[in-house]
């Protein structure tokens, strides 16, 4: 029986634009989903997901894979989640060579599903490790973000970056632009706090959805291209330990996001309380329609104050994690 965890992030600039080869960097946090594996005898798969998600809702599932999960969460985000452990599987069975390969699997997380967390992106790294390792074979974090990308590309039907499944196998902050992808060394720990309004988007639909603007008007290509501009300038915030241009250039980034039309109301209303707290700065994070927000502050106000924010069912500060994927138990 293997056990690995892979962190969750939260992006402190560039999601969307990375999707048409602009930069991003995502920021791995101490918020982890746990994947154990149990080789069976036989070639089926029995996935057991418990507390998919931070406080509201729990998925308890012991059915074989393909059945239908007993859920009190929209069926659409299980579905998903059971499409990325499927392909993980797929990617450990190929890459230990075992084409036959049955497994029990136990799925654990603290990071709320679909709510740009980088859930998936975790249940996936921390699968292929589990995986792998069951079958006698170690891979390196670079190979494992490697075969997470192929999951979320095929699940997501090619609407995906590199960018969450690397930064949850390497840890850390990361800088990802295409297939360059990179670890950003050297950053103090960033103080993000989180704001989750219980809710969900759907990546496909909303990458899809920011793809037609682009398509039909030009001023919405140049929104992604600024997009670029904002992350190419925060790297040099990163590099100087500028946090008040780090907040300047994410209040910027959440704006051209909205433009885009990937915010929504309760992610507003979330990211103006932290505005209205002194927060050096905030946006959404992840691909938007519902979910988290992330901003800066030292203090402890913009959590507080998110707390009391109708629509914010959890604020939480979330430590940089600098640790990726690793090996729990085997
Ligand atoms: C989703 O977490 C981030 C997006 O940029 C999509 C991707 O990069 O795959 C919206």
């Amino acid at each position: 029986m293997t056990t690995s965890s892979a962190p969750g992030k939260v992006y402190l600039f560039g999601e969307h634009a990375v999707v048409y080869g602009e930069p991003a960097v995502p920021c791995a946090i101490e918020r982890r989903a746990r994947v154990t594996v149990e080789e069976r005898d036989d070639d089926r798969v029995r996935v057991e997901a418990d507390e998919l998600t931070l406080d509201g809702f729990t998925v308890m599932w012991g059915g074989e894979s393909g059945d239908r999960p007993d859920v009190n969460v929209p069926t659409p985000l299980v579905e998903a989640a059971m499409g990325y452990i499927d392909n993980a599987l797929e990617q450990a069975r190929d890459a230990a060579d075992a084409p036959d390969a049955g497994f029990d699997i136990t799925v654990e997380s603290d990071i709320p599903l679909g709510a740009g967390l980088g859930s998936s992106a975790a249940v996936v790294v921390a699968g292929i490790d589990a995986g792998t390792r069951e079958l006698g074979v170690e891979l390196d974090p670079i190979e494992i973000a490697d075969r997470a990308y192929q999951v979320e590309y095929e699940v997501q039907d090619g609407q995906a970056s590199r960018a969450d499944t690397f930064c949850s196998a390497m840890g850390g902050v990361v800088r990802v632009q295409g297939d360059d992808c990179r670890r950003i060394e050297g950053v103090s720990n960033l103080p993000f706090v989180v704001g989750y309004d219980g809710g969900s988007g759907d990546t496909g639909e909303l990458v899809a959805g920011v793809r037609k603007l682009k398509e039909e008007y030009e001023f919405a290509e140049n929104t992604v291209e600024s997009i670029g501009d904002i992350v190419r300038n925060g790297e040099s915030a990163l590099r100087n330990d500028d946090l008040e241009e780090l907040g300047r250039l994410m209040d910027f980034n959440h704006g051209l996001l909205s433009a885009l039309g990937v915010s929504g109301r309760t992610l507003d209303s979330m990211v103006w309380t932290a505005r209205e707290a002194d927060a050096l700065g905030a946006k959404l994070t992840g691909a938007g329609g519902g979910g988290c927000i992330v901003a800066l502050d030292r203090t402890e106000q913009t959590k507080t104050a998110l707390e009391y924010t109708p629509g914010c069912e959890a604020a939480f500060r979330a430590e940089l994690d600098t640790d990726g994927v690793r090996v729990e138990s085997e």
